[in-house]
């Protein structure tokens, strides 16, 4: 039952998932342009060349770490192989580890930025925080964080995405600004955005924050 299987392990079962469903993934953005690419235009504008960027949930690394590798260094972490092996083909002078964001860690200090796009909502929101506090270590003071993802109360449940169960779990936008606001990092800016997917109209909230 998804419910147990969810219980037992949603990182297994989101990891499996997306070995699953990574070719699927990649050709989802076909109805229209998300406005992922939109946010992080806002911030290669203020990234100095050479810059160092952290990747939470880069997935095959397409389309971000491909731009963000033009001018920068682009460090990725996926909790799927198959996305994984896809990231290591597409962003060759990245660096790439096949891990769970919520265990994996890096020195203080270590990057100038930290972007994570559509991904946070896939672990338990329980972890959210202790998360956002290890990015606002990770990042170097003046660094940025820019987070696009699911904002919505949802304590946590497992569905049906691109036909395999996928889990699910987030809390309120407020709740989301606040806990980032908690870690020491100021929000420079901030919206809720429709995109589409699968012919839904889906809402995440983006921020791009900046650490004092
Ligand atoms: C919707 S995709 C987003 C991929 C990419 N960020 C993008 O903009 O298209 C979510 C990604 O997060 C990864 N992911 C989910 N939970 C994770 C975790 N605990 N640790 C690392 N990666 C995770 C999935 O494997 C998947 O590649």
């Amino acid at each position: 039952m998804p419910g147990e299987e969810h219980e037992r392990d949603p990182k297994h079962l989101v990891a499996e998932g997306y070995d699953q469903v990574a070719d699927a993934y990649a050709h989802l953005e076909r109805e229209e342009t998300w406005p992922r690419m939109r946010w992080l235009k806002q911030l290669l504008a203020v990234l100095p060349p050479g810059s160092s960027v952290l990747d939470l949930g880069c997935g095959s690394g397409d389309p971000a770490d491909i731009t963000l590798a033009e001018q920068h260094q682009v460090t990725g972490v996926d909790i799927s192989q198959a996305q994984i092996i896809k990231a290591r083909q597409n962003v060759p002078s990245g660096t790439f580890f096949h891990a769970d964001l919520g265990a994996i860690t890096f020195s203080p200090n270590s990057f100038d930025a930290v972007v994570s796009f559509y991904t946070l909502e896939h672990l338990p929101r329980e972890e959210h925080a202790t998360i956002l506090g290890r990015i606002a270590t990770w990042l170097r003071p003046g660094g940025y964080l820019l987070l696009g993802t699911e904002a919505a109360e949802h304590a946590g449940s497992v569905g049906t995405w691109l036909g395999v169960p996928m889990f699910f779990s987030s809390y309120d936008p407020a709740t989301v600004q606040r806990l980032i606001c908690e870690q020491g990092m100021t929000i420079q800016e901030t919206a809720m955005e429709l995109q589409t997917e699968q012919g839904q109209q889906i809402t995440y909230l983006w921020v791009l924050a900046q650490k004092a």
